[in-house]
């Protein structure tokens, strides 16, 4: 057992890794639990107006995400790389360091979707640019993703990952529930608006 136990602190210590704090603080740019909606990731860093900084939070948010699966499958494979997945995951959304309150964990499932299967991180990034091109809004984008990972799974042969996947997007679907509030009245700001 104690190698799945590493595996998963190891997942979960990545993943919780809080990059768009660290880096729009390095960046000068303030506090990112001060500004629009109080998230943590690159949608929220965007609203700072530093598009290098977003950038490099979506990257980093998915790399953690993609580094723990190579390094969980190495350590242990055929499975080893799910299970840490599914913890960086579950850090990036409940951080110790931010006292659980982390991040809505869409950058963190492509990074591990990708690392997982790629084609079903392509389909979920596919899915996520063109909702994103279509509304403009980044939570639109984020949940429709998250929610077409598991059909991928499925529908691409890769029937033990169909588990883990709808386990992440209903995560992703309860960390957005004050997004899904503001997107049933109408009030969901579009990517360039200040405002969340
Ligand atoms: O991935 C987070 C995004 O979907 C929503 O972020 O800051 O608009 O709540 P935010």
């Amino acid at each position: 057992w104690q190698m799945p136990a590493f595996i998963m602190a190891l997942g979960y210590f990545l993943g919780s890794i809080p990059f768009g704090i660290i880096l729009t603080r390095l960046g000068g740019a303030g506090d990112l639990r001060a500004i629009g909606s109080g998230n943590i990731g690159a949608t929220n860093v965007l609203r700072t107006g530093r598009k290098g900084l977003a950038a490099a939070t979506l990257l980093l948010d998915l790399g953690k995400g993609a580094a723990a699966v190579m390094l969980g499958e190495a350590l242990l494979p055929g499975g080893g790389g799910a299970m840490a997945g599914v913890m960086a995951f579950i850090g990036h959304c409940y951080p110790v360091w931010l006292r659980f309150a982390g991040g809505k964990g869409v950058a963190t499932m492509m990074g591990v979707c990708l690392a997982l299967a790629w084609p079903v991180g392509l389909v979920f990034a596919a899915v996520w640019i063109g909702m994103l091109l279509l509304t403009r809004i980044s939570s639109a984008g984020g949940m429709s993703a998250a929610l077409s990972a598991p059909a991928a799974a499925m529908l691409g042969g890769r029937p033990e990952l169909v588990i883990p996947c709808a386990a992440m997007a209903a995560v992703v679907l309860w960390r957005h529930r004050t997004n899904i509030a503001r997107l049933i009245k109408g009030e969901e700001p579009r990517i360039g608006s200040k405002k969340a």
